[in-house]
């Protein structure tokens, strides 16, 4: 990675499902929570990505937007710590993706693995368009307006990531080099000083000649130290350092999301097409009612047989709610017929329930409250804007766009 502007910025999405449940929160909203106190975050709902797949029933989309952003909201991510927007608010990813869409082949597109699994996955829908073929390279867009090094997914989307980076390399590579590239590297080189650029040129000659990657972390670490030379000198010099021209499209890494152990209520992932998810504001007594009528080993047909916690779904929940001395309760409990199954979800379900206490809590209050949960957005799509207006500048520039 070899943007000095961006590579710490993090940036995810999320297609606008509507009300988010257990697994969302659990699975992805817990880990932008923290990251937004780590480094700086763009999360954004991509309501285009939605129409990809939904264009015949686009209605539903706006109320999707803004259940999932009063969930985003209610599970802690803080507008004064990362800036939240949507995707169609922001129209340079358009551009962006317009501009990009010149330069990929087709062949990398069609053989995105997601591209074929979809299609075959949601047979009821006609996704033999081009917009659907797009996916990806709106997502790159996405990414590369914001040049951000992070981009904390699933698993599903790692081969996006993947095509992101090709992308940009194909970009920098074809648009990087600038007129003139040369010799404004090498007017920024003496500009760091006789001995520094001793040091440069030791480290780089290193690097391109014996693939030194400790003396390209040395010449990297020299030039951002660098308080006399400006930006694009440094992107100049980066670029330089790895042979190919100036980067104007960092590529950005996955930040691999490990895969959520939340399990829904039947044992299988939750999902809400599965029907077996506790939502975000789910009522009191419902989570109640849906974690007694939870199914369990069915050994434990009466009360007196005993079970195996691996083969039941409870045991999953306590995994992730109960700590060491509940288990063993749990463990020795129900391999005895010590316990029954009721007692043992009595401590989940006292669990779930001081979870979503406080998420409840927030999740009224910001429906009670639009106008501002209206605001926050307004103000991230503001932001957003800004930082992707630099960069789209920068693009336009490289291809050859900014005659007036
Ligand atoms: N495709 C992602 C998903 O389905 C959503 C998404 C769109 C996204 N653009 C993105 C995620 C950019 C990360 C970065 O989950
Ligand atoms: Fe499942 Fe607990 Fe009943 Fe054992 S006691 S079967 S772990 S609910």
């Amino acid at each position: 990675m070899s943007s000095v502007v961006s590579s710490q910025r993090v940036l995810s999405g999320m297609r606008p499902t509507g009300r988010l449940h257990l697994g969302h929160y659990h699975g992805v909203l817990k880990n932008w929570v923290k990251l937004q106190h780590e480094l700086e975050c763009f999360f954004f709902v991509a309501d285009w990505h939605a129409l990809t797949t939904d264009y015949e029933n686009p209605q539903k989309i706006e109320e999707s937007v803004w259940e999932m952003v009063i969930d985003w909201l209610a599970a802690g991510i803080n507008p004064g710590s990362a800036t939240l927007f949507i995707q169609s608010k922001v129209p340079e990813h358009a551009e962006l993706h317009l501009l990009l869409s010149m330069i990929t082949p087709l062949g990398w597109l069609e053989r995105v693995p997601t591209y074929k699994d979809q299609q075959e996955k949601l047979k009821e829908k006609d996704l033999s368009t081009y917009g659907f073929l797009g996916y990806p390279l709106l997502q790159s867009a996405d990414i590369l307006i914001y040049r951000a090094g992070q981009v904390p997914v699933g698993a599903d989307q790692v081969a996006h990531i993947e095509i992101t980076r090709e992308v940009a390399r194909r970009f920098n590579h074809l648009y990087g080099r600038e007129p003139g590239f040369e010799e404004a590297v090498e007017a920024a080189i003496r500009k760091m000083g006789k001995k520094q650029t001793k040091v440069y040129l030791d480290n780089r000659r290193k690097y391109q000649e014996k693939g030194d990657e400790a003396a390209l972390e040395s010449a990297r670490a020299l030039v951002n130290d660098q308080q006399n030379i400006t930006l694009g000198d440094k992107e100049r010099l980066l670029g330089d350092l790895e042979g190919g021209g100036k980067i104007i499209l960092p590529e950005p890494q996955a930040l691999l999301t490990p895969a959520s152990k939340m399990p829904g209520l039947d044992g299988q992932k939750m999902s809400k097409s599965y029907g077996n998810f506790i939502s975000m504001r789910e009522e009191p007594d419902a989570v109640d009612e849906k974690i007694r009528r939870m199914p369990t080993d069915p050994a434990r047909v009466r009360r007196t047989d005993p079970g195996n916690p691996q083969n039941c779904p409870v045991w999953q929940l306590h995994e992730v709610y109960s700590d060491d001395s509940i288990r063993g309760w749990v463990d020795h409990g129900c391999r005895t017929a010590g316990i029954g199954c009721l007692d043992c979800k009595k401590p989940v379900i006292d669990a779930v329930q001081a979870e979503l206490e406080p998420i409840r809590k927030r999740a009224a209050d910001h429906s009670r409250n639009p106008d501002l949960v209206r605001t926050i957005v307004a103000e991230g799509c503001e932001d957003a804007r800004e930082a992707a207006r630099d960069t789209l500048e920068e693009v336009r520039a490289a291809m050859g766009l900014s005659y007036r």
